[in-house]
């Protein structure tokens, strides 16, 4: 098959990262008789220093046009005084948004080599962990209104959460069919309490079950479930929530599992075309060091050909490689335990290539 793949480098540590991604999307190619061909994209700030803005229009078009985007992060305290509208991060914002990728799938899975780096006592690690977070990505506070204004001699900022009808049930059922492939078991996670969004949120889920019999569907505060994530993890399968509380949840979750640095994620709209990246950010004080982790993209690009391209086989081999990896006892220094010897950047992908064999 032949694919075209937009390439987001990006800041801080996305170039290195992204560069033994590339690596093993030219071996998998090499092995499965595949073309990928790559167009390089700008955005968040390096595209602010070349262009101005942290994603121009013809930079949307690019990935708009490609078969799916690889991204490694944006951002970093060079542009913390840049304006709202124009910092690194509202490129990311815009250009999910730009392609309609509603749903983000961000699993937390415990690599059973990895059971000691997890800061949880083993005795809950034990019991498993493996869900899903499904998170709504193109509405809500995100994408509300954001302003500062003096009120009444007092400096005021405003953010505005918004969400209809239609764009809860889209994710909605996203979480349920995710389930439907799982164990069936879908927790919506909302802040019904407080919230008139949320509100709306607990109703359209309750509706949407009556087409899912086959599902199990609970409710869960936000709150809550960020004690239940560290108190007992193996209670969720797969987890449905808001932008928002969707951040902030699957970086908890992420870190569970021992690293955000191993955590990929996918978004998608209404096509095939996806938006691929790590969970973690830019990284900016490991830059350029070959310190980072670059698995979270390395997985990325294997869920790339699994859910765009339709190449489960070549994902699994992926998948295979970076589980020999961290067998071999080899660790970046995010995950870096007694007795393992630990590598660089580079390294890791030179190492999980070797580990890369046509399934
Ligand atoms: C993430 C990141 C982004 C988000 C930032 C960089 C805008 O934290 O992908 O989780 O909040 O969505
Ligand atoms: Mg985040």
């Amino acid at each position: 098959m032949n694919k075209n793949i937009a390439v987001i480098r990006g800041d801080g540590i996305g170039p290195e990262i992204v560069e033994q991604a590339l690596k093993v999307l030219n071996r998998i190619a090499e092995l499965y008789g595949h073309s990928f061909t790559y167009t390089d994209v700008d955005m968040g700030g390096c595209a602010i220093d070349k262009w101005g803005d942290p994603l121009p229009a013809e930079m949307l078009k690019k990935c708009v046009e490609s078969d799916s985007v690889l991204l490694g992060a944006v951002g970093g305290d060079k542009w913390n005084d840049v304006p709202g509208p124009m910092r690194p991060e509202k490129g990311l914002l815009r250009l999910r948004a730009g392609m309609g990728v509603y749903s983000n799938n961000r699993p937390a899975k415990i690599w059973p080599q990895l059971a000691d780096a997890s800061p949880l006592k083993k005795s809950i690690v034990d019991q498993g962990i493996d869900f899903i977070i499904v998170r709504e990505l193109i509405g809500g506070i995100y994408f509300g209104e954001h302003k500062t204004e003096v009120v009444d001699g007092k400096a005021t900022a405003i953010d505005i959460l918004t969400y209809s009808e239609e764009e809860i049930e889209r994710i909605g059922r996203i979480g349920f069919e995710t389930a439907r492939k799982r164990s069936k078991k879908l927790c919506s996670v909302e802040k019904s309490n407080v919230l008139d969004s949320s509100r709306l949120w607990k109703k359209v889920m309750h509706h949407l079950a009556a087409e899912y019999p086959d599902v199990e569907l609970s409710d869960m505060l936000v709150d809550n479930c960020a004690m239940q994530i560290v108190k007992n993890p193996a209670q969720f399968d797969v987890v449905v929530t808001e932008n928002m509380f969707g951040d902030i949840l699957s970086d908890e979750a992420s870190m569970i599992t021992g690293s955000i640095g191993m955590i990929p994620s996918s978004s998608l709209g209404a096509t095939t075309c996806g938006l691929y990246e790590p969970i973690h950010g830019s990284a900016p004080d490991i830059a350029g060091k070959d310190l980072a982790n670059p698995i979270g993209t390395i997985l990325s690009a294997a869920m790339m050909l699994r859910y765009s391209f339709d190449m489960a086989k070549e994902a699994d081999a992926i998948e295979n490689a970076v589980s020999a990896y961290l067998d071999a006892g080899y660790r970046t220094a995010d995950i870096m335990s007694e007795g393992m010897t630990c590598v660089g950047c580079a390294a890791c992908g030179d190492l999980i290539l070797q580990n890369l064999k046509k399934e």
